[in-house]
């Protein structure tokens, strides 16, 4: 039978790690074992988002079954993946996740039950028309089908807009600003234990979007908390970006304190990393995109109430960001587009374990 340790052994993981040479940092903190036993050895989690049709890869089974405690379907639990047309509800690919998760003891992250741009068509119109009765429904069909086997989900994804005010979506323009409220509520009611989530975008820089961005989640997440709404945690997406210039420390640090002071929870929850310049070859950038990991989870890992890290992706090869008209393969993520372990593994590991 094929369990986490005889694939960790067929993988060679610790000599494969060092015969790819980590960062000063990381090898100062010498990583040994897989970024769950990092995670799971402080409390917390890692995870990777998956498509289901990846795991035929079998390396890419095996990184996944060596490295993560959670798994996030990165497209087929949005609404149109789940249900393209009313009377069509297309569950396999979820089912096939939830079943690898079951079988190899893996938590599964719900992503996500509301968010404009994955909401089908005849949704968005029905919404317009009947308003909050369409988004009940919604979370009837997709509790009762998953509600069972997913105990965190991220109720709505990306709602505030650059001006940091509520983003003026779909669901806002159809319901009101209380939608947000009025879906976490909607959530527990399906679900009484669930860590309920709201996910968001553009909050790690040091630029004036940003800032705005921050100030504009904290006061949703204060507002949401005073009434008494069921939130959780708040999710951070963590898509860092090379061209936005350095993490800073008084800008994050106080960031997460001033959320983790409301009362949630922090779940790190799509980390990658968009290169800025693909020069001085692979080596060299992926310098860059480790160091900018260790310097982000240097500094988010020190604020407790960080309870999870999800890189959006294992390897390079199943990555967004090669959609995103790159010359090159984007590489942000811990593993090679062949699989091959990365200094942003390294840097994971170690600050996990730090
Ligand atoms: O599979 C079809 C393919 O058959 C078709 O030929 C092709 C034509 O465009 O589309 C393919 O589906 C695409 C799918 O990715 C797989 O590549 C969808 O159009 C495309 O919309 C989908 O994009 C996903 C996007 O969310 C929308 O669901 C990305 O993979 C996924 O990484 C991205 O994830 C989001 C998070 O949910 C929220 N935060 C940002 C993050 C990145 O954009």
């Amino acid at each position: 039978m094929t369990t986490r340790r005889s694939i960790l052994a067929a993988m060679g993981l610790a000599p494969v790690l060092a015969a790819t040479g980590a960062g000063a940092h990381s090898a100062f903190f010498a990583p040994t074992g897989t970024l769950r036993e990092a995670a799971e050895r402080r409390g917390r989690y890692f995870g990777a988002a998956l498509r289901p049709e990846f795991l035929s890869d079998e390396r890419l089974r095996r990184a996944v079954l060596g490295d993560c405690g959670s798994l996030t379907p990165e497209i087929h639990l949005k609404w149109d993946a789940l249900r393209p047309t009313p009377d069509q509800w297309t569950t396999q690919p979820v089912e096939e996740l939830l079943d690898f998760a079951a079988r190899h003891d893996l938590t599964v992250r719900g992503h996500a039950l509301l968010w404009p741009q994955s909401t089908p068509a005849w949704a968005a119109r029905d919404i317009g028309r009947q308003g909050w009765s369409v988004i009940e429904a919604h979370f009837d069909g997709v509790f009762a089908r998953f509600g069972d086997r997913i105990h965190d989900w991220d109720v709505v994804n990306e709602p505030v807009g650059d001006d940091g005010g509520l983003r003026p979506n779909l669901f806002h323009r159809a319901v009101g600003p209380d939608y947000v409220e009025r879906a976490l509520r909607a959530a527990r009611e399906r679900s009484a234990t669930a860590r309920l989530v709201v996910n968001d975008y553009g909050l790690e820089y040091d630029n004036p979007v940003e800032a705005r961005r921050r100030e504009g989640l904290l006061a949703l997440v204060r507002d949401l908390r005073r009434q008494g709404a069921p939130l959780d945690a708040v999710g951070l997406q963590a898509h860092l970006d090379l061209s936005k210039g350095p993490l800073k420390a008084e800008i994050l640090k106080p960031f997460l304190r001033r959320l983790a002071d409301e009362g949630v929870e922090i779940l790190i929850t799509e980390l990658d990393v968009k290169e800025a310049a693909l020069d001085g070859g692979a080596a060299a950038r992926d310098q860059r995109v480790s160091d900018a990991v260790d310097r982000y989870l240097e500094l988010a890992l020190a604020e407790p109430a960080v309870k999870g890290v999800t890189t959006w992706g294992l390897s390079d090869r199943h990555s967004w960001l090669q959609s995103d008209g790159a010359a090159d393969l984007n590489r942000g993520l811990p593993y090679d587009a062949a699989l091959n372990p990365k200094p942003m593994r390294d840097a994971i590991q170690a600050r996990l374990a730090a």
